[in-house]
């Protein structure tokens, strides 16, 4: 039995996992710790890494080794695979900058993302929530915006739309005072980030709840999008055959003290991508009441027909957290 490699502390290789793992050689006098099959390097790694005082660093560095040797051993990955996958990830980081997030989006279409956001609100998908994944668009000081006003900041062509959100609790009580960022793209598809034709914070705004929790706003009604598909992320999804769009949709942020801060997305219920969302970011409760409207608008400037909006989003209490942004 081993009598010199201790791991963590009070805590021991045991003669069953040096036998079948690592075995100890004699080379020369010493003692040596050896690995001498791909079976033993998972352990190995492990044990290397158990000395991590942060408990939780321990568990989820503990699993991803093992889930990452395990995939390669499902694949039987061949050393040209990981080399491309190494490029892949490579890859990744040059082609993000301070307006364009790649990792972001590869989470994003891989699922990762809806993932992660289902397993954290509505008690892990067993009830219904409106939360959804962040994006790679959002941005932290988006302008302050009246309750009523537009964030239309230059010339969009397009049918206008009027929304109104109240924002609630579990309850259905409302929630004053909840700070709201809107987000969205243009009727051509694009966010102000990527077209040099929109003023910067087009299609952009934070609200503020008034005592009904109700805010509301002027815009012009989305369109669907293709993510950006110039970095391997879009690479990828050639080599599938898919398809890169997404379904209309309006962003909502929504933060206050003493909540879970909510991430939603408001899609449009007749967009023919609902299914087949590139980022997998639709639920039922995200899909919308968008009404086309043919009576007389609320502003004289609006042709008709003009959409209306009337929303509900829920929030959890909780932590009140801002997520990081992906573009500057
Ligand atoms: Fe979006």
């Amino acid at each position: 039995m081993d009598e010199g490699w201790r791991t963590a502390p009070g805590h021991r290789l045991t003669p069953i996992a040096l036998t079948n793992t690592i075995r100890a050689k004699r080379n020369g006098g010493r003692r040596l710790i050896m690995i001498d099959t791909e079976a033993a390097v998972t352990p190995a790694v492990i044990e290397a890494m158990a000395r991590a005082p942060n408990a939780r660093l321990r568990e989820i560095m503990e699993s991803f080794v093992r889930h990452l040797h395990a995939f390669a051993r499902d694949v039987k990955l061949t050393e040209g695979e990981f080399e491309q996958g190494l490029d892949f990830l490579n890859r990744i980081g040059q082609a993000t900058n301070d307006q364009h997030n790649e990792a972001v989006l590869f989470s994003d279409i891989v699922g990762f993302s809806t993932l992660v956001c289902l397993l954290n609100n509505g008690d892990a998908g067993a009830t219904e929530t409106a939360a959804a994944l962040l994006g790679p668009f959002w941005l932290l000081d988006q302008p302050h915006t009246e309750n009523g006003g537009s964030i239309v900041r230059s010339e969009t062509p397009g049918p206008a739309l009027f929304a109104k959100v109240h924002v609630v609790d579990s309850k259905g009580a409302p929630i004053a005072g909840v700070e709201v960022d809107v987000w969205h793209a243009s009727p051509v598809g694009m966010y102000d980030i990527q077209d040099e034709n929109q003023a910067p914070m087009n299609m952009r705004g934070k609200f503020t709840t008034d005592a009904e929790g109700t805010f509301w706003f002027r815009s012009v009604k989305p369109a669907g999008y293709p993510i950006p598909t110039h970095g391997p992320s879009g690479d990828l999804l050639r080599a599938q055959l898919r398809h890169a769009l997404r379904p209309a949709h309006l962003h909502f942020l929504c933060y206050k003290e003493g909540y879970k801060t909510l991430i939603s997305q408001v899609f449009v219920g007749d967009d023919p991508h609902l299914e087949t969302d590139v980022v997998f970011g639709v639920t039922q409760p995200l899909i919308g009441n968008y009404v086309e409207r043919n009576d007389p608008p609320p502003a004289p400037d609006v042709a008709i027909p003009w959409f209306s909006i009337d929303h509900r989003l829920v929030m959890e209490p909780g932590v009140a957290s801002l997520p990081v942004p992906p573009v500057k």
